[in-house]
């Protein structure tokens, strides 16, 4: 039996985990790895919302501007973006009572207080979260719909993910992330299991990246302090993706295993 096989079958309680971390950090790379090692299906926030700006919808028509500039996203579309996806997949349960339009769960207000939600505790149950939330207030949103029992914080040096992200390659339709130096796709510039044209992501541009970086300085520091306060938060340091991935696969086997 090859380790990824082993593994599926350890996870004995649901594992909902988060992966936090700078852009280039690692998180696409390590999602693929969790689904592959644990069958931990991931929503990324970033491919979501790629997504819906190649369908042009109005949320994706919305986000795009702010995506370019490297900016975030206004706390209250993802919440609705994120939760609404978590819904569809049946990862939450759903109460239709938060936005129009869309099938919601939401903090049910009662005498006596709001209700803790549940969540299944059943391995199938399990999911991963990368790249949301990205904020203390997405975090508090997302507390009210379901509660995650992992925050991984991925600690990579910084002179580390600028070399990575001037060499990112990636296939937009499926998320899969590749690397000029150190990931190549089979043949030159196409995708492993399509044969698709990849292509670089318009926010890799220094420029650009440099304002992501901020950005994820500033939001970071209440966002890990509050799951830290939740007694969930672990971090993992490494400088290459091959170090953190063994610590990873053990501290979920070790906690849901
Ligand atoms: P998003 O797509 O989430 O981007 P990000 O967080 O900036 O992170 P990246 O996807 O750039 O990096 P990654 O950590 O996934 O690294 P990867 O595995 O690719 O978000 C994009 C934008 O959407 C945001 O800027 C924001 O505007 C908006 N947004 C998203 N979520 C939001 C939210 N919750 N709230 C508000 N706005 C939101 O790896 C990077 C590179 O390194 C790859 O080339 C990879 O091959 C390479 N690499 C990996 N491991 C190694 C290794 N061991 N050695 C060498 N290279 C390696
Ligand atoms: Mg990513």
């Amino acid at each position: 039996m090859n380790t990824s096989t082993r593994n599926l079958s350890k996870l004995k309680k649901a594992a909902r985990i988060i992966l936090v971390g700078p852009p280039g950090c690692g998180k696409g790379t390590q999602s693929g790895r969790l689904l592959d090692h644990f069958k931990l299906t991931p929503i990324s926030s970033g491919d979501l919302l790629r997504e819906n700006v190649r369908n042009r919808t109005p949320l994706g028509i919305q986000a795009e501007t702010v995506m370019r500039s490297g900016g975030l996203v206004q706390d209250s579309l993802m919440v609705k973006l994120i939760v609404g996806e978590l819904s569809k997949r049946g990862w939450v349960e759903t109460r239709g009572n938060l936005t129009s339009g869309i099938c919601l769960t939401g903090p049910l207000s009662v005498i006596g207080g709001p209700i803790t939600p549940r969540a299944s505790d059943s391995p199938t149950a399990s999911f991963l979260l990368d790249g949301f939330p990205r904020t203390k207030n997405q975090a508090q949103s997302l507390d009210s719909e379901v509660a995650m029992n992992l925050v991984v914080n991925l600690d990579v040096p910084h002179d580390v993910i600028l070399d990575r992200i001037a060499n990112r390659l990636v296939h937009e339709p499926s998320g899969r992330v590749y690397n000029m130096t150190w990931n190549k796709p089979k043949n030159p510039g196409v995708d492993d299991v399509t044969g698709e044209p990849l292509t670089r992501r318009p926010d890799d541009c220094p420029e650009t990246f440099s304002k992501r970086l901020k950005n994820y300085a500033e939001a970071t520091g209440p966002l890990l302090e509050h799951y830290d306060k939740a007694g969930v938060l672990w971090t993992v340091s490494g400088s290459t993706s091959d170090e953190i991935t063994p610590q990873l696969d053990a501290e979920i086997l070790k906690r849901f295993g």
